[in-house]
């Protein structure tokens, strides 16, 4: 009897072959890309045509913003807080927690009946000030598993998926195990993951668990380490009976990279699906810090990795929802984190900063058409 990740190592060769064929397919697709103006069925209708979700990241403030409020509430079925269900945010101290921005933005999408991912239970970053000194190997566990008990506990059966941990795997770490050396594995070891996840079920049963992930989308041997480190980590979880559900791989692209039309990913998605979990690309956006200052050269190549990237990861029928990093340049992370240095204003989002629909919009409209319903 093979574990999953003994029959894993068998099937990937079965799996990259058969990229092959998708491969002829995938290339006949890009004679076909057409990115002129695609109608005006929004992104959540197209979406919600083949069973997907489309979303976005939001924070709070954005949604005083009446123009942008409407265009996230015609455009998205699905929404995650950007920052309003991080550790930091919700931790004013270790005996006290404050929900009043994330019971707000739940409020928001609730009253609107629009579903709402928790981002994220377990992460190293987005800790608060207190914590370094008063988390130490003796009660980190019981400040882990109380945090995911009280915020999963409060929101259960309100979510429709829980990050329950981020970003745990970093091979420039230099551990023989590639994962991240974060402040909770330093306090408990590599076990705080699988604490994470049941601690995560014992609180909200219904709840689907989701291991998130960067970094695994490039051509390149780094992301392709992170994507076996990831195939691993998954398989132990479930062969050790750990609750976890899904794998949200973030999807926060480089323009002017050379990504090869994704087609990398197709044996890894099949790898991913064949452990019977679903994939959410939880946090896509198109950095353009290194693409020309011209706005239609610009928003063509940003564009079209939009569509590539979605034309492939859409191609897994395991793949049920897709969420932008924000939905309009006027609201984006990398106007600070990845300016220009030409001072242009950056263009990574499906809306422009005046809230119109872009290339970008188009490229996200057209390959949620050519997607296999689910
Ligand atoms: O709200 C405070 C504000 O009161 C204060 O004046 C200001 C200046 O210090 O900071 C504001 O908080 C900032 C927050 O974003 C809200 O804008 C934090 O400093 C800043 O660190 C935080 O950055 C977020 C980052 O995660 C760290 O939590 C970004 O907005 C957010 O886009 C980014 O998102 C992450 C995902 O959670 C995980 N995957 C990677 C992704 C990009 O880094």
């Amino acid at each position: 009897m093979f574990t999953r990740r003994q029959a894993l190592q068998l099937g990937v060769g079965a799996t990259a072959a058969a990229s092959s064929v998708a491969i002829a397919n995938s290339l006949s697709k890009q004679s076909q890309l057409d990115l002129t103006d695609v109608g005006n069925a929004s992104l959540r209708e197209r979406a919600a045509a083949k069973g997907i979700l489309y979303g976005a990241a939001i924070e709070w403030a954005e949604l005083s913003d009446s123009g942008f409020n409407q265009q996230i509430l015609q455009e998205c079925n699905i929404l995650v807080a950007e920052n309003e269900f991080k550790f930091g945010r919700m931790r004013p101290s270790l005996d006290r927690f404050d929900f009043t921005a994330s019971d707000r933005l739940l409020g928001f999408a609730r009253r609107h009946s629009i579903p709402m991912r928790g981002h994220t239970l377990v992460w190293h970053l987005a800790l608060p000030d207190w914590f370094e000194e008063q988390v130490n190997r003796r009660n980190a566990e019981q400040v882990l598993t109380n945090h995911i008990q009280t915020v999963a506990g409060r929101y259960r059966g309100q979510i429709h998926s829980w990050d329950v941990v981020n970003e745990a795997i970093e091979p420039s770490d230099g551990r023989r195990d590639r994962l991240r050396r974060t402040p909770w594995l330093e306090r408990l070891g590599d076990g705080y993951i699988e604490l994470a996840f049941q601690a995560a079920a014992a609180a909200d049963p219904e709840g689907m668990l989701v291991y998130n992930e960067l970094g695994l989308e490039g051509n390149h041997s780094d992301a392709e380490t992170r994507r076996r480190k990831v195939v691993e980590l998954l398989a132990g979880l479930i062969d050790n009976g750990v609750p976890v559900h899904a794998l949200g791989i973030q999807s926060h692209l480089t323009g002017g990279a050379d990504y090869g039309q994704f087609e990398h990913l197709r044996p890894f998605l099949s790898d991913v699906a064949s452990l019977g979990l679903q994939i959410l690309v939880t946090e896509l956006d198109v950095s353009d810090q290194h693409l020309p200052a011209d706005l239609q050269e610009r928003d063509r190549q940003i564009a079209t990795l939009y569509h590539d990237y979605l034309a492939v990861l859409l191609d897994e029928a395991a793949v049920i929802a897709v969420l932008t990093w924000g939905l309009s340049d006027r609201y984006t992370w990398l106007s600070s984190h990845a300016p220009r240095q030409d001072g242009n204003a950056v263009r990574p989002l499906p809306l422009d900063d005046q809230l119109n629909r872009k290339q970008a919009w188009n490229a996200i409209a057209r390959a949620l058409d050519q997607a296999p319903p689910r």
